[in-house]
């Protein structure tokens, strides 16, 4: 068995892949892969409403919330939710965790004034800022609720504001029940726990838009998208297909056990690393991300020892990102708890031999 840590792509469950699998051969008894259909058949409408029901059932979205599958990643909505929001003359506020918030902050740059009124960039982002200066008369906040790189998640709530708040949830969306109401617009790119990448999923409240004096292309604007049902262009079938069977397989896992398990994973994982005197973690205690665990090794002989251990055993995708190096256990949906007792066994085997 393979245990994958990737950070995205990553981990779907086997029933999953299998059923992607099957639809790429015979789709539904159909005599044709869905890759061939066409996505104004019924076929299809039926797979991109029911992900788009499903997702709304999922997280337990008003009816006054639009949900579209666009592609272009959630680097697309960094300069497509200030395109759509902003007015020149406005001011959007921003909280700087990283470099998912630098990008999305360089890109509102183009379209308005942004504000950035919160920052760990002088911890190096090991941290979430909480205090935060009030918010009235911004646009809208924006923050990012899982920093992928660092491994600092909000998970004591999110900041009370006076503005609509706006956020990337691409690395925890769907990893544990949350309010969704508090947000205005969400967006995340598919490839972690939403599905296979090739969608970029965008919850919008329609109350934020139609507010500013730009003309917008008519692919980047997101009321071309709400009106025509997420299929005004050819979209990315596969994936759509694969975000609804995997919505499925979250809706009959259950988000309470979905939360729980990952909650399980993650404190076998800190646990260990508080445990062995080799291995460190840099974040903030109470900021410790449940979907990526970023960590070091003290020694260089150690750090190369674990590398190859993890191959023996399997373990995949556990470097850091190539910014901040390191390693990093990223443990969405679909990891098991055996593979971080795995991937602990490798530590603990790293210990007996450096610690
Ligand atoms: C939090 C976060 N935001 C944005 C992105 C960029 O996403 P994409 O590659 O879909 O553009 C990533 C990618 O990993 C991410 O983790």
């Amino acid at each position: 068995m393979t245990h994958n840590f990737c950070a995205g792509p990553s981990i779907l469950d086997k029933s999953v892949l299998n059923k992607i699998a099957q639809a790429y051969s015979d789709y539904n008894n159909t005599g044709l892969a869905l890759v061939e259909t066409s996505h104004r058949t019924d076929t299809f409408m039926e797979i991109i409403e029911g992900a788009q029901q499903l997702l709304k059932e999922l997280l337990q979205l008003p009816e006054h919330y639009e949900v579209l599958f666009l592609t272009g990643g959630a680097s697309s909505q960094f300069y497509m939710v200030p395109m759509n929001v902003l007015n020149e003359n406005q001011t959007a506020a921003y909280i700087n965790t990283g470099t998912w918030a630098q990008k999305a902050i360089k890109e509102a740059q183009l379209f308005g004034n942004t504000k950035t009124i919160a920052s760990s960039e002088e911890a190096k982002f090991t941290y979430i800022p909480k205090e935060l200066p009030t918010t009235d008369g911004f646009r809208y906040l924006h923050l990012t609720t899982n920093n992928t790189i660092y491994g600092t998640q909000y998970r004591s709530g999110y900041p009370q504001v006076n503005c609509p708040l706006v956020a990337d949830m691409s690395s925890d969306i769907l990893s544990e029940p949350r309010d969704m109401t508090q947000f205005d617009l969400i967006y995340a790119g598919a490839q972690k726990n939403l599905g296979p990448v090739g969608s970029t999923i965008v919850i919008i409240n329609k109350a934020l838009l139609g507010q500013v004096d730009r003309k917008i292309p008519t692919m980047l604007n997101y009321q071309t998208h709400i009106n025509r049902g997420s299929v005004f262009n050819t979209p990315p079938v596969m994936s759509i297909y694969g975000c609804y069977e995997n919505l499925k397989w979250i809706k009959e896992q259950g988000l309470d056990n979905i939360r729980d398990r990952n909650k399980a994973k993650a404190e076998l994982f800190y646990n260990t690393v508080d445990k062995l005197s080799c291995f460190y973690t840099t974040v903030a205690k109470e900021d410790r991300s449940v979907m990526n665990a970023t960590f070091h090794i003290k020694e260089e002989a150690a750090s190369q020892a674990f590398e190859e251990l993890c191959k023996e055993a399997a373990i995949v995708g556990i470097k850091g990102h190539r910014s901040v190096g390191g390693f990093r256990a990223s443990m969405y949906n679909a990891l098991k708890l055996e593979s971080v007792e795995a991937l602990a066994e490798v530590m603990n085997q790293i210990e007996a031999k450096f610690g």
